[in-house]
């Protein structure tokens, strides 16, 4: 029997990020599940059975990444696809948006990623090969209200993307962005109604993303038919990017 590939999915307890995780043990990947709360890991862990394992931790923290690649490369050797998802939102416009604020999106959102990608690259180029993919937003690409430090995040998400897609092309890594429009999740689910009419009437396609709209993206980018595309940034909106 061929091994399992391992795919390394942080935020997997929440909305797109446990979305992910089903597609990517449907497509045949072992799933390592990162979280922090406990419960919800636990629970989609029964859900995906021997096929994950669990990991947890602030990815904000440098040292808790180093501590969670070296057991998740204690475990299995290697990982041959990284999902950055985690990500947190704490809105306002820039009048009233507190420095820490700023500071604890861009650490959560950008910071995370670029640990996790330089931690794992390293077994990625020993094995000759392997994925990342940024989940950023489009809010990254046009900028959004209330949003300095998320879109900041997010716009550096895709030059992170860019940047390692280049870097790491001769290695054999593809490295890709996702940039989901306005998606049902907990992130979003407590947005005022006005402001949920406001955004679905920018929406060419009239209806908001469901998780497994971004998980079916990740799973082409995590699949050999994606071989030939990297440094890209795959708008997954309804059209709201247009
Ligand atoms: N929902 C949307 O409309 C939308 C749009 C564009 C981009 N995104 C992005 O998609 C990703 C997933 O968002 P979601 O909508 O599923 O939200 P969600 O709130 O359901 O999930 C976010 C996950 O990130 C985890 N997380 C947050 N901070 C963390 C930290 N410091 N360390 C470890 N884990 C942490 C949370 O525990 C949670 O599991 C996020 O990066 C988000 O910015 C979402």
């Amino acid at each position: 029997m061929e091994k399992k590939k391992i795919a390394f999915v942080s935020g997997a307890t929440g909305g797109i990020g446990s979305a992910t995780a089903r597609k990517l043990e449907e497509l045949g990947y072992f799933v390592i599940l990162h979280g922090r709360n406990e419960e919800k890991l636990n629970q989609l862990k029964e859900e995906l059975g021997e096929n994950a394992y669990i990991v947890k931790g602030d990815l904000s923290q440098y040292e808790v990444c180093e501590s969670i690649v070296s057991q998740c490369l204690e475990h299995f050797g290697q990982v041959d696809l990284l999902v950055n998802n985690a990500g947190i939102t704490k809105d306002n416009l820039i009048l009233r948006m507190k420095p820490e604020d700023f500071v604890e999106v861009i650490e959560t959102n950008l910071n995370s990623a670029f640990y996790m990608s330089k931690l794992l690259c390293k077994p990625m180029i020993k094995a000759k090969g392997g994925r990342i993919v940024n989940i950023s937003s489009i809010s990254g690409i046009h900028g959004n209200f209330g949003q300095a430090n998320y879109s900041s995040a997010k716009a550096g998400m895709i030059g992170l993307t860019k940047t390692l897609a280049k870097e790491l092309a001769s290695k054999n890594i593809l490295v890709n962005a996702i940039a989901p429009g306005f998606i049902e999740t907990p992130m979003t689910e407590g947005l005022k109604e006005e402001t949920k009419e406001n955004i679905l009437s920018q929406i060419p396609l009239k209806s908001f993303g469901k998780p497994e709209d971004i998980a079916n993206v990740v799973g082409f980018l995590a699949s050999e038919d994606s071989r030939y595309i990297t440094g890209q940034v795959i708008s997954v909106d309804g059209g709201m990017n247009i």
